[in-house]
């Protein structure tokens, strides 16, 4: 088949690869400039896929990176993965989703398969993006053109490959829900259909909820446990050895990334709209954004205990990466805490092995990781556990650290 596949970011363009490698001829769709350039020259900006897939693909021509959708010729199906956040109020905001809808409006021919792969709420699909396609296009769905939603499941930078997880299939009808079984049956190993899109929908955010809101949970309790002298490190790795019934979540400095902190309000949204008040998903936000604030707190009161002062004190932040092992700063803890202390007077040093010192936003002081620099500071605070960082070094040469991760097993360190 013929595939135009539009957002080429963590979900769009490992799919992507998967379609083309299927057999597929797949036009990549990209209007960020610096990642169609990448694309075209075979440079992969993911930790999940490689310049050798990339190379591969683009060679026999089933992978083909195009700046926009006019360069596409008349494809079978349209597969959509561009970003879904949050506007300020914190309510979804569908627009960049709509705008490449419009586009695919533009082109798209009866028999179309349009795919939705974007994090939505429950009954968006149908209430609001088929009615706007139709309303753009002329093209009735379900009779014209088949709109389908499957949620996609990927976890950036851990280690499994993405065909085979069960990919969730779900139809506007029965013909649509037919036609990305089909599709799809091609690509994913094992393919689940639903009954609805609906169903689809809600269970993507049951699925990332559910995890936010074990790491609510868990958060909520490192801040009594840390009082009550109780490592729950320990504690959850003894419950770990519980074979049913328990699975392991750990606290840290918050939730970041493109899915769990907006996921929770997508649901909220969803619920809020059939008349329901969630005190659960309420709390559970706040619960995980008070943790960068917890943790200066913890910061703070340690540097106090030294005799120094959070203002005018050299704090060096390792990680900023919203999570181990990405190059994703989204939403990241790390940002949040380095904006923080930085109004609070400190003067804040950061560095990542992942984003190196170029992609560190700007706001910040970013440094290569050396003895001198943890020297240097009268904190270091271990927010992103990359395994690249150079633990050894920083055990050594620095003075007071504080591991929001549970990564180093030392006397000296002092745990969150
Ligand atoms: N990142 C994840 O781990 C993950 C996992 C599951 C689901 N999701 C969901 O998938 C969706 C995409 O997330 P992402 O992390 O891949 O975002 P991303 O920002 O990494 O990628 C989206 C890409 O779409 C491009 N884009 C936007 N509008 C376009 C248009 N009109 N034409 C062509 N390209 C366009 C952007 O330039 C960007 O490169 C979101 O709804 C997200 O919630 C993400």
């Amino acid at each position: 088949m013929r595939v135009a596949a539009i957002g080429q970011g963590y979900v769009g363009l490992p799919l992507s690869i998967a379609i083309a490698s299927s057999g597929h001829t797949l036009y990549a769709v990209e209007i960020d400039p610096a990642r169609y350039e990448s694309l075209r020259a075979c440079r992969s900006y993911l930790v999940d896929v490689t310049d050798e897939e990339l190379r591969r693909e683009t060679g026999n021509k089933r992978y083909v990176p195009v700046s926009g959708l006019a360069e596409v010729p008349e494809v079978d199906v349209y597969v959509i993965s561009t970003p879904t956040p949050l506007t300020d109020d914190k309510q979804p905001d569908l627009s960049t989703l709509d705008r490449a809808l419009a586009q695919v409006a533009e082109v798209a021919r009866p028999g179309a398969l349009i795919v939705i792969e974007s994090t939505i709420y429950p009954g968006a699909t149908r209430r609001h993006i088929a009615p706007l396609f139709e309303r753009l296009s002329g093209l009735k769905a379900g009779v014209d053109v088949f709109f389908a939603y499957s949620p996609d499941r990927v976890d950036p930078g851990r280690d499994s490959v993405l065909c085979d997880v069960p990919k969730l299939v779900s139809g506007l009808d029965d013909r649509s829900l037919e036609a990305i079984r089909t599709f799809y049956g091609t690509v994913f190993k094992e393919v689940v259909p639903v009954s609805s899109c609906e169903v689809a929908e809600f269970t993507k955010l049951l699925e990332n909820t559910f995890r936010y809101l074990n790491i609510a949970f868990v958060n909520e309790l490192s801040k009594a446990t840390s009082e009550m002298n109780i490592s729950l490190r320990e504690v959850i790795s003894a419950a770990s050895t519980k074979p049913f019934g328990y699975m392991p979540f750990h606290h840290g400095p918050g939730v970041g990334g493109h899915c769990l902190p907006n996921n929770v309000h997508y649901l909220n949204h969803a619920l809020h709209s059939a008349g329901h008040k969630s005190e659960l998903l309420h709390a559970a936000a706040e619960i995980n954004d008070s943790m960068p604030r917890h943790v200066i707190q913890r910061l703070a009161a340690s540097l106090e205990q030294r005799g120094r002062a959070l203002q005018g004190a050299t704090v060096l932040v390792l990680g900023v990466a919203f999570k181990s092992g990405v190059a994703d700063a989204r939403n990241s803890p790390a940002l949040a805490i380095a904006a923080e202390l930085v109004s609070m007077g400190a003067d804040v040093k950061v560095t990542d092995p992942w984003l190196g010192v170029d992609r560190v936003p700007d706001a910040f002081t970013a440094v290569d990781l050396t003895a001198q620099e943890c020297r240097g500071a009268d904190a270091v605070l271990l927010v992103t556990d990359h395994e690249e960082i150079d633990y050894e070094t920083v055990l050594a040469s620095s003075d007071l650290i504080l591991d929001c991760r549970g990564m180093l097993n030392a006397a000296e360190v002092e745990q969150l």
